[in-house]
């Protein structure tokens, strides 16, 4: 079956009326912050993401942010340089006036030239990529095209938090599937079982924040035939696609699975690939014909973003200096430091395969929830880091622990993307302080 067509979703009655439960204020501002656990159901006010609220905790207490996930280290000099050239000199850069809708030629060029590359999928720049605002804006248009109100939308949690944002302000319900330590592999079984009449959307993410879990082949495959099955859209979200960091794992691009063309779109950022987080140029991909639907929603957000910024990066994905194997070589040595201070700190951290995270289990060393640990991390040892339960749908979490804790709550994920030296003085601070508090 494909993808349902919007009416195919109707709106139950019960989904379009206001709610009595606090969880899900009525209003779309509310019913958006709720959905990324950032709604201040005592003050009624909007609280700032998880993120900007521990880099503000970490500066307040002096703490080594390993909190929030933007590298510390400036993306290549050549790319900042190319963008400079191209915001200033016409001869070279494209116009500083509006960039087309889709994006830049030269850019939508770059990006199939490189998925043919890398993943051997062939796709007409023309109409099947989309440039967008960052990654963010490409999952904010996807969801707000295909999740119609009423509708469920699966994922697996810990998931990225604009997901839960976007699917409560198209009026959809967000439902995780909960991933497993440690390996956190997606139980696709737990996924297809999760499906519903209302179902209508699949957010994946592969390489997986905040697990760094990469997606096997299978596990891509089994997603493709769910959708096909059940009429679903999916979303996969490929951000880290450029920062896989062991040698025997590699990553597949949903569009590289057989039958995904007709029910599935991947997400690009070329912040993430290039450690250029602030530029927020991102790019879809996918059908001309899903291309077009998500386009209906894209172009009224932002329409179209830096045309400086967009050339850069096509020079960077046109050629990248050996960029990505360098930056993939110097996180995983991160990664390696990080692991071992935590280990050496009595927490049990996970070996993210990918990205900039590793997830560690605290229950050995305390009866602390995460946030809690969180807390007292960031004001009495000096490391700030992110509760995991930030991350996962904290109303059906809270039924879940009256029956029993869930494991969920006492992960504490931590950033590795920093300079090595702050790496040491977090792991330092750790080893030294945390026996104590604890
Ligand atoms: C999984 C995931 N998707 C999307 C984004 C946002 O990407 P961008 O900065 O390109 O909007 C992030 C940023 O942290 C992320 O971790």
């Amino acid at each position: 079956m494909l993808p349902k067509s919007p009416q195919d979703h109707v709106t139950p009655a019960s989904a379009a009326q206001p709610t009595a439960d606090p969880l899900s204020p009525p209003s779309p501002w509310a019913r958006s912050a709720a959905g990324a656990n950032t709604f201040d159901h005592a003050a009624g006010t909007v609280l700032p993401t998880i993120y900007e609220r521990t880099t503000a905790a970490a500066i307040a207490h002096e703490a080594v942010n390993l909190g929030q996930g933007f590298p510390d280290r400036e993306g290549p000099e050549w790319l900042r340089q190319a963008a400079a050239q191209a915001l200033t000199d016409p001869a070279v850069g494209p116009s500083n006036q509006y960039a087309p809708g889709l994006g830049l030629p030269v850019l939508r060029e770059a990006v199939t030239e490189d998925h043919l590359r890398r993943t051997g999928i062939s796709l007409d720049p023309s109409s099947e990529v989309m440039i967008t605002t960052g990654a963010t804006e490409a999952i904010a248009a996807s969801i707000l095209a295909f999740a119609s109100p009423g509708s469920q939308v699966l994922t697996f949690e810990p998931h990225y938090d604009s997901y839960g944002s976007m699917a409560a302000l198209a009026g959809a319900e967000l439902v995780g599937v909960p991933l497993s330590g440690p390996e956190f592999h997606p139980d696709m079984d737990a996924l297809e079982a999760a499906v519903t009449e209302r179902t209508s959307m699949l957010l994946l993410n592969t390489p997986h924040n905040p697990t760094g879990t990469v997606f096997t082949e299978q596990e891509l495959r089994r997603a493709v035939g769910i959708a096909r099955r059940h009429g679903l859209v999916i979303m996969c979200d490929e951000v880290y696609e450029q920062l896989v960091l062991e040698a025997d794992q590699q990553h597949r691009s949903i569009l590289s699975i057989s039958g995904a063309a007709e029910v599935a779109v991947a997400i690009g950022s070329a912040g993430k690939s290039f450690s250029l987080t602030g530029w927020k140029i991102g790019w879809l991909c996918g059908s001309a014909e899903l291309v077009n639907r998500i386009r209906g929603v894209k172009q009224f957000l932002t329409f179209s973003s830096g045309p400086g910024f967009q050339w850069a990066v096509a020079q960077g994905l046109q050629d990248d200096r050996g960029f990505f194997a360098e930056n993939a070589a110097s996180l995983a040595a991160a990664r390696d430091l990080l692991h071992s201070g935590l280990h050496s700190a009595g927490l049990r951290p996970n070996r993210a395969a990918s990205g900039y995270f590793l997830l560690a289990d605290i229950s050995e060393a305390t009866d602390l929830d995460d946030v809690a640990f969180c807390r007292l991390l960031a004001e009495e040892v000096g490391v700030a880091a992110i509760p995991v339960s930030s991350l996962i749908i904290q109303h059906r979490s809270d039924q879940r622990s009256a029956d029993a804790p869930d494991p969920l709550r006492r992960l504490v994920r931590f950033a590795f993307c920093k300079r090595l030296s702050s790496l040491e003085e977090g792991i330092d601070r750790m080893v030294s302080r945390l026996p104590k508090v604890l």
